[in-house]
């Protein structure tokens, strides 16, 4: 964890490739991005993770100059996003956005390559994509999997420092899915900055080195995975403890957060495990059974979320 934030604390000597300065953008009354700030360093893996509804889109659309934003400030590279995007410096796989039809899945990742100011070799990209395979199939006849491949090649026809991709792996199944985050792992190795949105907690854990956690239009939350599990709160300790035992002492043990017992069985968490267990030992007690456990990402995300519902509600 520490390595992580000194690596990326050492970024700012770079410049950024994303700045968000307070921007702000409303439907009507429905303020879908609120006051929002952040910076993208090059060859950072980002997830924007939040429910449905929590201004993903919406952030990446003002991000590629397709809104423009109510207020505040969107740069890429030191410019406009359309400078960017004209530039070749971006590509982009949205939610939206229908595939054209009567053509092969060869034919318009050609056409996206000839659209791109520095492409990559047809072939190259349909390789990487996964799609070579199926170049020769007409576009309409692909499956919900396979179409979102084609708009992963879509979005990585040329060389861009960055790629950015809202919920890539809707509609596949977890195999597809897997294969597809080792594509893009590929692509972040190759030093190109990635900024994906997701709903999958696994994913963002699992492929991002930072997790930022978008809730109303708002960032909640900005972090290696394992920060932001540090930051909900907690790690799940438990063991059982035989006879008579005074809970006092327990409920006093430092960083509780939650305490409860079960019969011979006490479960408590702790903002840190390691502190709560040595004092826990400290009382002369014999614990058995001794678990320590953190909270998975997504029991993070959740007691993130509420506590912000809570606060704003
Ligand atoms: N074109 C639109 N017109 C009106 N409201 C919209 C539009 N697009 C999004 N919204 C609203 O803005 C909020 C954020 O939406 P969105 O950015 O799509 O979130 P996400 O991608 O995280 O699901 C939601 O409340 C949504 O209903
Ligand atoms: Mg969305």
């Amino acid at each position: 964890m520490t390595t992580t934030t000194a690596a990326r604390t050492a970024q700012p000597a770079t410049k950024p490739v994303v700045s968000f300065e307070n921007v702000t953008k409303s439907y009507g009354t429905v303020r879908a991005v609120d006051g929002l700030s952040l910076t993208l360093h090059p060859g950072e893996t980002v997830a924007l993770l939040g429910p449905n509804g929590a201004g993903k889109s919406t952030t990446l659309d003002l991000l590629l100059g397709l809104r423009p934003a109510d207020s505040g400030s969107v740069r890429l590279f030191d410019g406009t996003p359309r400078e960017a995007v004209a530039a070749g410096r971006v590509g982009a796989m949205l939610q939206s956005g229908g595939l054209m039809e009567e053509v092969t899945v060869r034919e318009i990742v050609a056409l996206g390559c000839a659209l791109h100011p520095r492409p990559h070799p047809v072939d190259q990209v349909l390789s990487r994509a996964g799609i070579d395979k199926i170049a020769d199939r007409k576009v309409d006849k692909l499956s919900g999997g396979q179409e979102q491949r084609v708009r992963f090649a879509l979005a990585t026809v040329g060389d861009s420092d960055l790629i950015v991709l809202d919920e890539p792996t809707t509609g596949m199944d977890v195999t597809s899915r897997q294969a597809f985050w080792a594509t893009m792992r590929e692509q972040a190795d190759r030093g190109r900055t990635v900024l994906f949105a997701t709903h999958y907690l696994e994913e963002a854990d699992a492929i991002a080195d930072r997790v930022i956690v978008l809730s109303k239009g708002r960032v909640l939350a900005d972090g290696t995975a394992a920060e932001i599990k540090a930051k909900a709160g907690a790690r799940r300790i438990s063991f059982d403890l035989t006879g008579p035992v005074d809970t006092a002492p327990l409920r006093a043990l430092p960083f509780l957060t939650a305490f409860e017992r079960h019969g011979d069985t006490v479960r408590i968490q702790s903002r840190d495990a390691d502190a709560t267990v040595h004092a826990l030992y400290a009382l002369g007690l014999y614990p058995r059974n001794l678990e320590v456990a953190g909270l998975g990402l997504e029991q993070a995300f959740i007691a993130l979320t509420e506590a912000e519902e809570a606060t704003r509600c």
